[in-house]
């Protein structure tokens, strides 16, 4: 065991943890963020998806000392009532059916929109290719991620996203 010090969502966190724990675990059963979900647990389906220094990783493979020092964003810390651009082009474009992959679904498209807010059907493909979504949402996932782009486009989301996440 070792004492870590960690930035999650823009706060201090010191917790006790095996430097080799997951970094998803961390968050969810020590830290209790819950909306990173636990899929394959082999950096293979981005249900764990979150953002380290603004890029999405996957979270269930990295080891909680290798994040020391560094920026996690997780799902809870995008909004903090679901307001995010592409959280309000989910909705609106009812993307969900089990929800179970959505929060890494989120994640990955928001690191996409923070880096290229005009992203090509071919960009997004790219961008998302990472995160299975076992209820077949992907139509609904690129149209959501258009919408929000236009979204963020109109509020400057993407700069400000940049500078406070
Ligand atoms: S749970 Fe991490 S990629 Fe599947
Ligand atoms: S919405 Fe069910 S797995 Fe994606």
């Amino acid at each position: 065991m070792a004492t870590l010090s960690l930035t999650i969502n823009n706060k201090f966190h010191t917790v006790e943890a095996d430097p080799e724990m997951p970094l998803l675990w961390v968050i969810r059963d020590i830290v209790g963020l819950t909306g990173t979900k636990f899929g394959c647990g082999m950096a293979q389906c981005g249900a764990c998806t979150i953002h380290l220094d603004g890029n999405a990783t996957r979270s269930c493979v990295l080891p909680v000392s290798a994040v020391v020092g560094k920026k996690i964003t997780t799902i809870e810390g995008i909004s903090t009532n679901r307001t995010h651009p592409v959280q309000q082009a989910w909705i609106e474009s009812q993307v969900p059916q089990c929800g179970y992959c959505q929060s890494g679904q989120i994640m990955s498209a928001v690191a996409l929109l923070n880096k290229n807010v005009k992203p090509t059907n071919a960009d997004i493909d790219a961008a998302m290719q990472g995160n299975i979504c076992r209820c077949g949402t992907y139509p609904r996932i690129r149209q959501a991620i258009q919408a929000a782009a236009k979204k963020m486009v109109a509020s400057n989301t993407t700069l400000k996203t940049l500078k406070d996440g």
